[in-house]
Order: C-alpha cells, then structure tokens, then sequence
C-alpha cells in the first residue's frame, strides 16, 4: 500500500519536474537518479533513472562533495559545473533539499541546471576583440613611440632623416585614425543591425559613387575598374551611404589584393529567385586578378580582424575590418556576401540584395 502510494508520488514529482523547462534532476540518499526531465536527459546524454549521479552527471570532486553536504546540511548549494560534451558546456548547477516528508520518501536532492554556455561565448568574444583591439593600436603606437625616440637622437640635425621619419610616423598616424573610423563604423552598423531600411535607394548612383572613390586608388596601381552591366538598374530597399560603403570596401580590397596593372570589374545584374536569397535580386558582384584566397580562408573572411595576410593588409594601410562592416550592413539589407577564389586568378565577392522589402513576420 505505501510501496503503491510512494510510486504515484514518483510519478507526480517526475510529471511536475516534464514541466520545467531547464533540466532537473531528483536524486535519492545514495545519489541515485529518481527522476529526471527531457531537458536533463538532452543536456547529459545517456543519463538514465537508476543511475548515479556520478555516472549520469558528474564524477568531479567538487560536485559530489557538494551533493553530500546538501545531504547532511539541508541547506540550498550552487557550483559552476563543466560538461565536456556540447563542446564543453557550462552549467550553473543548484542543489536543494527536498524535504516530502512520508509521500516522497526517497526524494532528497532536487538538482536544476541553468545554461551559461551563451554567456560564456559573449564573455569570450568580448575580451578577445578587446585584446585584439588593443593590439592593433598597440603596434602604430609602439612605432611612433621608436620614431619619436629616433627624431630626438640620432636623426635629430638631419633634416633628410627627419622628413623620412615625419613620414612614417604620418602612416602609422593615419592608420590609427583609419582604425578607429573602422571600429566607429563597425559599432554603428551593428547597432542599426535589426532595423530594417524603410528608404527606397537608386543602385546605379550607389554603384557611380563607390566606383569613383574606388578609381582613384586604383589608378595609383595601374589598375582598370570596368562596370558592365545595364545602366538603368531598379530602385530597391536601402540606405544609400551604407550601401556605397559596402562596394568602397569591396573595391578598395580589390584594389590592394588584385594584380598591380590588372583589371577589376564590376558586374551588376538582377536575378530571379533562383540565387542564394530565393527571391528576386540584385547581384553585384567585384571581380579581381590577384592571387585569390585559400579555400579554407574564405568562410573566417568576414570576421573582425581576420585577414589572410597580415603584413600585407597592413602595409596597405588595412584594418581586417572592412568585410565585417560590409556582413553586418548586408544583414540590415537581409542581403548576403557570397566569396568565390582561384588560386592564382582572382577572386569575386558578390553581393545579393533583395529588390523587394522584407514582409513583415
Ligand atoms: N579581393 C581580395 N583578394 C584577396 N584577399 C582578399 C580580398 N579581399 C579581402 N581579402 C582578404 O580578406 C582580409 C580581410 O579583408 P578586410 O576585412 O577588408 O580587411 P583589410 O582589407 O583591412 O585587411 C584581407 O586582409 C585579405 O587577406
Ligand atoms: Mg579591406
């Protein structure tokens, strides 16, 4: 009778725990599992009822001490636990008593998972673009610094000297100012990321105005910037000023990674739904000669910082952000980059707008 009564008590603190929707897990005396949610059983895979705690859950130290002292102090306990599986999730575990008097005799611990794993990445890639920051302006400063000491002593009654050093400390100024331009521009578009352009923009002054930005650095290396493609392209959704800012970037990257003497071309064409949006679209796409770019390289391009040749981005006078700010002012666009390379050839970024607004969801 009460062996009956205890099992419809079971079966209504496990119907109660389905409920919840982050893991729980209920352990009796000998930390065994006696109930246990779906979000438990998601969250620690082949955790079964019957099973201990240490073999389901955790084997650490710390977590089974703690267990135990709950046990002996009935007192609410937390600890960070570490899982390896999901690539090493983290969970801010709670321990309480459980106190069901004769109806729920076995029960003792009643365990809850709260998932920090997201918090943790945000922590993560906070701190690292933050290091990575400090390290970009870290160099042009720890070189003006050497060109100060240098203007001071030796190069100091050589004029011809002190104008090359006036010089170099000009480029590394103007990449510190380039750098914080970038960083102001990245923080803008990605605040403004989720709000969606109300405007309608013309892309033949869009495609006019970065081309002839574009041309003039290209005319410093040789360089031909062809556009081929209708003239009369039709008014879509957007912002004009961050949409030119997207075919500068493009072009200047062109520009400083394409093959000196070279050619660019810029193509522009509308699509039907047959394209990476699934809907009709604008395709723009810039087309250089250089040396194009590995395969493996192409998904990390449009990360912060992330370029394939450090020295040479910055002997251009490059940041590693200007992709990011052309990603995050396509995803105000619900527009998409779409990179394709040949060793040896060239490369093509495409660009894919869509000609219609979004529809409201
Ligand atoms: N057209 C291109 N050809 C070859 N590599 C490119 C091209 N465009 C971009 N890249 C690579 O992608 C990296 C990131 O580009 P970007 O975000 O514009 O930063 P930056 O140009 O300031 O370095 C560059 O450093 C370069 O290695
Ligand atoms: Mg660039």
């Amino acid at each position: 009778m009460l062996e009956r009564r205890h099992t419809m008590e079971l079966e209504y603190l496990a119907k109660t725990i389905d409920a919840v929707c982050v893991p729980v897990v209920v352990l009796d005396r000998e930390l065994t599992i006696i109930a246990a949610n779906p979000s438990a059983q998601k969250a620690f895979a082949g955790l079964t009822l019957g099973a201990s705690a240490a073999k389901a859950i955790s084997k650490k130290r710390g977590f089974l001490n703690r267990l135990g002292q709950v046990l002996e102090q009935p007192v609410e306990k937390t600890l960070i636990l570490k899982t390896k599986e999901g690539f090493g999730q983290e969970f801010l575990t709670t321990i309480k008593p459980l106190d069901l008097g004769r109806a729920g005799l076995a029960a003792r611990l009643l365990l809850t998972f709260e998932d920090r794993s997201p918090l943790k990445d945000v922590k993560t890639m906070r701190s690292e673009f933050v290091a990575n920051v400090s390290h970009e302006i870290r160099s042009p400063l720890t070189a003006i610094t050497g060109i100060i000491e240098t203007l001071q002593s030796t190069a100091k009654d050589d004029p011809e000297a002190r104008a090359h050093f006036l010089d170099l400390m000009g480029r590394e100024a103007a990449r510190m100012v380039n750098l914080v331009t970038d960083l102001l521009s990245l923080s803008q578009v990605e605040v403004k990321q989720r709000r969606r352009p109300r405007k309608s923009v013309d892309p033949n002054q869009i495609i006019a105005q970065a081309m002839n930005t574009a041309r003039q650095l290209a005319q410093k290396r040789g360089m031909v910037l062809d556009f081929r493609g209708p003239y009369t392209l039709p008014a879509l959704p957007g912002l004009h000023d961050d949409l030119v800012r997207v075919f500068i970037n493009l072009l200047e990257n062109a520009v400083n990674y394409g093959r000196e003497g070279g050619e660019i071309t810029l193509i522009a064409c509308i699509k039907d739904s047959t394209n990476p949006l699934a809907q009709p679209a604008l395709a723009i796409s810039v087309t250089d000669q250089g040396e194009g770019i590995p395969a493996a390289d192409i998904p990390h391009l449009t990360e912060r910082f992330y370029r394939v040749d450090k020295s040479r981005s910055r002997n251009v006078g490059g940041t590693g952000l200007g992709l990011a700010i052309v990603k995050h002012i396509l995803v105000r666009h619900r527009g998409k980059l779409v990179i394709t390379s040949q060793l040896g050839q060239g490369s093509t970024f495409c660009v894919y707008l869509p000609l219609k607004p979004p529809q409201k969801t």
